[in-house]
């Protein structure tokens, strides 16, 4: 285990996604740390060039931390379907298109599904976090959480892929449910639950 820790205070959310920005503020913030978005900094968002959720995460956070001269945490995730052969994967975001529309990819993901007959429907959501810190020093956790694609969407909460989502032996989908309890089974909860052991 490392011996590096983080320090409560500001940190550097390398996303300009406000679903995930407002998740990780949720996540962080009753640990002492005032999150704040490279939305918010007005911060580039660098190319997604590699093919893996930590390569990824790894790029979004080194940016940042450049940029900030701060530690920085980013988050690379997004949604594997077993029938679709683990897509859309690292390249969820891009199946909503430019600009993004997540009502599109939800239909494209469904669409998928009844072109391959698929009788299985189980997916889950994967999550990489990565920090980053200036001398050069970076760590990465993940998680994930397994359940199943509903038709036709369920609920305003959450965002991307939430109205489709039901995790395993619930029945409410990610859009539909409560946050805080949404927050005590996620993907990102698992990868910042692992960080929170690791790094406070
Ligand atoms: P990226 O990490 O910026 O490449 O984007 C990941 C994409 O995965 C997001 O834009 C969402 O569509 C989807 N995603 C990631 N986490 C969640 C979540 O907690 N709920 C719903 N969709 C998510």
């Amino acid at each position: 285990m490392t011996s590096r820790k983080l320090t409560p205070g500001r940190l550097v959310a390398a996303t300009h996604n406000t679903g995930k920005v407002r998740e990780l503020k949720d996540l962080f913030e009753p640990a002492g740390f005032e999150v704040v978005s490279a939305a918010e900094l007005g911060l580039e968002e660098p190319a997604e060039t590699e093919f893996t959720f930590e390569g990824n995460a790894l790029i979004k956070a080194r940016a940042a931390c450049k940029a900030t001269g701060a530690p920085a945490l980013s988050d690379d995730s997004g949604l594997s379907v077993v029938s679709l052969g683990g897509q859309p994967g690292v390249f969820t975001a891009d199946w909503a298109g430019e600009p993004r529309d997540f009502y599109k990819a939800m239909e494209k993901v469904e669409r998928a599904l009844q072109d391959v007959a698929a009788t299985d429907r189980s997916a889950a959501f994967h999550c990489c976090l990565a920090v980053v810190w200036p001398d050069g020093h970076e760590e990465v956790f993940h998680g994930k959480v397994e359940g199943e694609l509903v038709w036709p969407p369920r609920g305003e909460r959450g965002f991307g892929f939430d109205p489709v989502f039901v995790a395993e032996g619930e029945r409410e989908t990610f859009g539909e449910m409560d946050p805080a309890k949404k927050h005590a089974m996620s993907h990102r909860a698992d990868a910042v639950a692992k960080l929170k052991a690791a790094l406070l």
